[in-house]
């Protein structure tokens, strides 16, 4: 595709993806479940689940039944899972496309049964188990007399699993805890002969800092698109960030003292300033913040007065070269300079996964291999 013909787009780099998740592979041992939800974490759900099984992944996990259903309908054959909540009314969906689909409270089994019934399949499933997130799962002691309810039925449950909440803070001992709950749980299971074949919990934090935690499966979202997963944690360098956000400049003009810049003219001209326009805003998920900068010429430089729905303004006295046309670079390297997902993050006080999973969708997804 030819980028020239776009004002603003995302470089997503899929070899980046396949690499990763092929370096997660080797180093873990285990199957690769790669986390695509939220539009593969803004980078375009099919393009990265392409990679991802590419780089060896056999799975691909999702937040909701829509996003699993997209990603069959897009050709994708791998196993495909969702990790969050499925309508009961959309289980003859799940059992027909051989979607996985995850129990987490006994009391949501029986309407899926009755919904299983209607299509006459059997509807695969792994069960999520609460050890200290505090979000979805039932309680360790639920999970036997479920299994056992579950003997014989409609539902094949092929896969147990959980979900760290501090996998990022290993010196805080609560994700140690929580791995000795599972673990005790699954002995109890093996003991009556009730453990699924498939056991997974690691998230990318988990990964890189507990092994232990790898079971046969890792379930690694952010770091195959090549983010830290916590600014705590240092990225593993063999790990290569996939997407770039990119603009043209599309005005440049020389403004006289006194010139209010933007919405309330928050910014002011100082002296005869060059003054410059990307056709980026907040209709994008840039954020409407104060103190950005992004690159242009190699050099950072700053957006002046409040970032607009469909455009922000840059201040550009130290690029007096700078024309219409050229290339800016809100995330991404250009020439001796970067901007990271993680610096434009803590801009917005938020992290780098809020960045990512807020790229609008009318930017263009240019993909490069
Ligand atoms: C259940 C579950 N597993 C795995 C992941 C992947 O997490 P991460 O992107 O931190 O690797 C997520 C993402 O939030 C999740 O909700």
């Amino acid at each position: 595709m030819e980028i020239n013909s776009y004002s603003t787009w995302l470089e997503i780099d899929l070899n980046a993806i396949t690499e990763n998740v092929a370096y997660i592979k080797r180093m873990t041992g285990v199957e690769v479940m790669a986390v695509i939800k939220a539009n593969g974490y803004g980078h375009g759900a099919r393009p990265a689940a392409q990679a991802a099984v590419q780089g060896g992944a056999t799975w691909c996990g999702v937040a909701r039944i829509e996003e699993a259903l997209a990603l069959r309908r897009a050709g994708i054959s791998a196993e495909l899972m969702v990790l969050g909540y499925t309508p009961p009314s959309k289980i003859p969906e799940a059992i027909d496309q051989q979607i996985v689909v995850s129990l987490f409270d006994p009391s949501q089994a029986e309407t899926c049964l009755n919904y299983a019934r209607i299509n006459g399949g059997r509807l695969r499933a792994h069960v999520k188990v609460e050890t200290g997130m505090g979000r979805l799962g039932m309680l360790p002691e639920e999970v036997i007399p479920f299994l056992r309810a579950l003997q014989g039925s409609a539902i094949q449950v092929e896969g147990i699993f959980t979900h760290f909440a501090r996998a990022d803070e290993p010196e805080s001992g609560y994700t140690q805890r929580q791995i000795e709950i599972f673990n005790q749980l699954l002995a109890e299971l093996e003991h009556e002969g009730l453990k699924p074949p498939l056991v997974h919990a690691a998230n990318s934090a988990a990964v890189f800092n507990f092994p232990q935690a790898w079971y046969n499966v890792v379930r690694p979202g952010n770091a195959i698109f090549g983010m830290s997963p916590s600014p705590a944690m240092h990225l593993d360098p063999a790990l290569k960030p996939a997407l770039a956000w990119k603009a043209r400049l599309i005005s440049v003009r020389t403004f006289q003292p006194g010139q209010g810049i933007s919405y309330g003219s928050i910014y002011t001209t100082k002296s005869n300033e060059r003054i410059g326009v990307i056709p980026v805003g907040y209709g994008d998920g840039f954020r409407r913040v104060d103190n950005q900068q992004v690159l242009v010429g190699g050099k950072r430089v700053p957006i002046v007065g409040r970032v607009c729905m469909d455009q922000a303004m840059l201040q550009l006295d130290t690029v007096p070269d700078a024309k219409p046309g050229d290339e800016v670079v809100l995330i991404g390297t250009q020439g001796d300079e970067t901007i990271s997902v993680d610096e434009v993050a803590e801009r917005w006080s938020t992290i780098n996964y809020e960045v990512v999973c807020g790229l609008a969708d009318r930017l263009p997804r240019i993909y490069t291999k």
